[in-house]
């Protein structure tokens, strides 16, 4: 489904502050697989998360979904940012459903498997905490029923119950849904992987597929 094809990126190419994210990277991930990310700060983990979710093209290389350059996805993939706050640009949580044009009910549903009830749906967002913030962007993107869901840092900021609540949300999701999760904390992750992949300067070091 996902084919990398010695991928690389720089950031700012052509320019005097280009910065070299990913180096050389070819992978393929199948449809309904689940794959961990995983590597140091800086090593081009949150780069090829854009990549992958066809975001920006590479800058070298080939990046393919189901055969077709990946950017040609950008609008049915769900990219969970490491920034939670850039993700979320509706004023309250309920509002959000209306800009994804997502229905109210389908809405309502995905926020009760991250563990809110419907009081959440006024809340204005500024006044959530950040692991409440995440738990909204993931609702909104488990509600779009993208087949490829990125996420970025998912469990960053979130306390044990809203990891158990997000682990048993991926669980739920359909089996043909591949997810690929981005993190620096592998044990907490577990559960949302059966394959490990390892980047350390842009480039794969360890693929456990
Ligand atoms: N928008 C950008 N402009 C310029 N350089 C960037 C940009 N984003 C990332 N970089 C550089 O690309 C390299 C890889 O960064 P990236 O954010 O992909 O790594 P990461 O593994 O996600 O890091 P972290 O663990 O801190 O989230 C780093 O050297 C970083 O400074
Ligand atoms: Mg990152």
């Amino acid at each position: 489904m996902i084919e990398l094809q010695q991928v690389g990126y720089v950031h700012d190419d052509d320019s005097p502050w280009a910065s070299r994210a990913l180096d050389g990277i070819s992978l393929s991930i199948q449809r309904g697989e689940r794959v961990l990310v995983t590597g140091p700060n800086g090593s081009g983990k949150s780069t090829l998360a854009w990549v992958l979710a066809g975001h920006v093209a590479p800058t070298e290389g080939k990046a393919f979904i189901d055969g077709s350059p990946a950017t040609e996805s950008v609008t049915t993939t769900g990219l969970l940012l490491q920034h939670t706050r850039l993700q979320i640009l509706a004023p309250t949580v309920a509002a959000e459903a209306t800009r994804y044009n997502i229905d109210a009910d389908v809405h309502r549903r995905s926020l009760h498997a991250l563990g809110f009830d419907d009081s959440i749906l006024p809340r204005k967002i500024d006044e959530m905490s950040l692991g409440q913030q995440r738990r909204v962007a993931l609702a909104g993107l488990f509600a779009r029923n993208c087949p490829l869901l990125v996420l970025d840092e998912p469990l960053a900021g979130l306390d044990r119950k809203s990891v158990s609540q997000l682990h048993a949300a991926v669980d739920g999701l359909p089996p043909s849904t591949t997810v690929v999760t981005i993190t620096h904390d592998i044990e907490a992750s577990a559960p949302l992987g059966t394959r490990t992949i390892t980047l350390a300067d842009g480039r794969l070091v360890t693929d456990s597929g």
